[in-house]
């Protein structure tokens, strides 16, 4: 078999199985078990394969076949500037979640050694990427799962940036005050667990479902984000679009000023931010 015919049976198998990109995820799955990169796939499209390249080609795209998530069987996964490490512990950060880093550095535009909280840290994404892009700022990550803050430990140590980690529920023993709060909650309805694609099979169930609706998470940080920021400090969610105005509502009625609903480039409102103003 030649790595072009690999990939073409790569490709065939993980259509088969329903996966959204096959192709795409075959070449990243083949160049990865090769150790080769994309566009070796093609100059070498004639090559035979050794019995050993075969053999770790196959795995890959067997776990790929059950609808296990790429960045899982890859075990690395792109967030903004970061290459960080994904396994079943933690959530996949997600392409939508960069776009909430930007809206952290706006929110901050100005301060010099902010004191940040990312509360609900998973892999450690918005954590270290705001270390990582606001190198004066002071971040801690909290999450309630030990298996979640033992794999953003690890992203820290391999990326060598500075983030203080706690285990706990939400802000419970956050000392702060904090210039910024910001959170990615679990917030997927228990009621739409039925239609989901196959691969969140494969997530924690603490970083996706938050209740009926997928507010639980939600309405327990409005209700106590305000006593951990410093005056002027802003806070930040990320939701699904159903629930800015709810979650906007609470913030209000929790005291908090400049409620801004931002949404992204399709126009679905996927972040609700808001002010201490003493
Ligand atoms: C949607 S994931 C987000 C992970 C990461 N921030 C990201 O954006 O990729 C939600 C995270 O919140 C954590 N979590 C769930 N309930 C929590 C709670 N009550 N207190 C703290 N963390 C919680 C989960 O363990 C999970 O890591």
């Amino acid at each position: 078999m030649t790595v072009g015919e690999a990939l073409d049976a790569a490709t065939d198998y993980l259509a088969a199985h329903g996966v959204e990109r096959p192709r795409l995820d075959a070449e990243l799955l083949l160049a990865r078990s090769l150790g080769l990169t994309r566009l070796d796939l093609y100059t070498q499209h004639d090559r035979p394969l050794t019995v050993a390249e075969r053999a770790a080609a196959r795995e890959p795209v067997r776990r790929r076949g059950t609808r296990e998530p790429l960045a899982y069987v890859l075990g690395d996964w792109g967030f903004r500037r970061l290459t960080l490490r994904t396994d079943r512990r933690a959530l996949v950060p997600r392409p939508e979640t960069e776009s909430v880093v930007d809206r952290c550095l706006a929110l901050l535009d100005g301060s010099v050694q902010p004191r940040v909280i990312d509360v609900g840290t998973g892999t450690g994404a918005i954590a270290l990427a705001l270390a990582d892009e606001l190198p004066g700022a002071r971040v801690v990550a909290t999450d309630a799962s030990a298996d979640a803050l033992a794999l953003a430990r690890e992203n820290a140590e391999l990326l060598d940036l500075a983030v203080e980690l706690r285990e706990g529920d939400l802000l419970a023993g956050a000392a702060g005050p904090f210039d910024l709060v910001v959170s990615n909650p679990p917030y997927v309805a228990e009621r739409d667990a039925a239609s989901l694609a196959p691969e969140l099979a494969h997530e924690p169930r603490v970083a996706l479902f938050a209740g009926v609706d997928g507010t639980d998470v939600l309405r327990a940080f409005a209700a106590q984000v305000r006593d951990v920021l410093a005056p002027n400090g802003a806070a930040l969610v990320e939701l699904d679009p159903a629930q800015a105005d709810t979650v906007a509502a609470w913030f209000a009625a929790a005291d908090l000023s400049d409620v801004q609903t931002h949404r992204d480039m399709a126009g679905r409102a996927r972040v609700v931010a808001a002010r201490r103003r003493e």
